[in-house]
């Protein structure tokens, strides 16, 4: 059931939080699966209800600084005696934590025993945020507890940016608390810092250049590789139903875009465009603004509801048009290219 945020919905879920059962809440992002991260079998549950591969670990919410010692191993790295390269990454935290906690960014940290194998998928690391949704942070200090989230989608389905969206994947059974469209619409950006030099494993709405101010030497890694650091990359992500086909942006794109649309005028194709070149599509089925080409953070946030829309339209192949990759719109670009998956 979905239920509009209160305090008093707030307190229902946070009970069944502490009672293992699993519960949808909103974050800045998108929505989130959430689990008492030291129950495993709570934990368990969120895995069954996704459909999700053991192997692909979980991300875990944390409602204050303080929380970060119960899960990561970094408050220990601040005892007297501690080596260098501990104490540096204390420092790196403590830094990143300064300038983008609460937010859309989660860090890759060394895990604490008491997290259970399932929240990790066995890795020796575990990965944190602190989100900036107020709902969500009223949620964690409630239940007393860091949250285990993925986001609130099935295995492989586009990110849920909207209440309705986790009640299409998981029914009315699952208790949704609604908190409106998410602010940013992708998930966060996700960055190894138990590494040298700290790495990229998901971009988000925090960019590498924001980032390269506290970490001048941060790299981006690669979505594919072949023992892949975060897990999740390795998974066909945010696709909807129909085959996506995404047009590299060049003086061509519109002209193969219509070319595409006429060598398939037996289906219906639908255009994903920006507002600027929405009415150049005229034999389309649909064509779906997701917004100006000025603004990439408007495009992110209406991307995976577009990518949804498609699927209740039945359209039977979406082309999309390239968009600008200037600041959040690199992760926008990201998830198109894990959608079209090499189309
Ligand atoms: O914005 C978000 O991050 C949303 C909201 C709900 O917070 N959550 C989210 O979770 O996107 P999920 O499960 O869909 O994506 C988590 C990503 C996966 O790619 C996973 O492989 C990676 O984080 N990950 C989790 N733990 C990791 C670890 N210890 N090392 C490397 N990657 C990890
Ligand atoms: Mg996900």
């Amino acid at each position: 059931m979905i239920k509009r945020a209160s305090e008093g919905v707030i307190k229902e879920a946070a009970e069944m939080i502490k009672a293992g059962e699993v519960v949808a809440f909103p974050t800045e992002t998108v929505y989130g699966l959430g689990a008492n991260v030291f129950d495993a079998d709570a934990v368990g549950k969120i895995f069954a209800l996704k459909g999700r591969p053991a192997d692909n670990p979980l991300i875990v919410h944390i409602g204050e600084l303080e929380d970060l010692g119960r899960v990561a191993e970094i408050t220990a790295f601040q005892k007297a005696g501690s080596r260098p390269a501990e104490a540096g990454l204390v420092m790196t935290v403590k830094k990143l934590a300064d300038k983008f906690w609460p937010g859309p960014l989660t860090l890759v940290l060394p895990k604490r025993k008491e997290i259970p194998d399932a929240v990790s998928a066995g890795l020796d690391t575990v990965a944190v945020r602190m989100p900036a949704n107020l709902v969500a942070r009223a949620l964690i200090k409630e239940s007393g507890m860091p949250i285990a989230a993925p986001s609130a989608n099935k295995s492989g389905r586009p990110s849920p940016t909207d209440a309705s969206h986790v009640a299409e994947d998981f029914g009315d059974e699952l208790f949704i608390i609604d908190d409106g469209k998410s602010k940013i619409g992708l998930e966060s950006t996700v960055l190894d810092v138990t590494v040298s030099p700290p790495v990229i494993l998901r971009s988000g709405a925090v960019t590498i250049e924001m980032l390269a101010e506290i970490l001048p030497e941060v790299i981006m890694g690669g979505a594919f590789r072949t023992a892949p650091k975060s897990p999740g990359q390795k998974y066909r992500h945010y696709a909807p139903e129909a085959p996506l086909f995404l047009i590299p942006d060049n003086e061509k794109m519109m002209d193969d875009i219509n070319i595409l649309i006429n060598e398939n005028l037996d289906k219906k194709v639908g255009v994903l465009a920006s507002k600027e070149n929405s009415d150049k599509y005229k034999k389309a089925f649909v064509v779906i603004v997701i917004g100006s080409k000025n603004r990439p953070d408007l495009c992110a946030k209406n991307l995976f509801s577009s990518l949804r829309k498609f699927d209740k339209l039945g359209v039977d192949m979406i082309i999309s048009e390239s968009f600008s990759d200037d600041g959040v719109g690199r992760a926008l670009m990201e998830r198109l290219k894990k959608a079209a998956n090499g189309n």
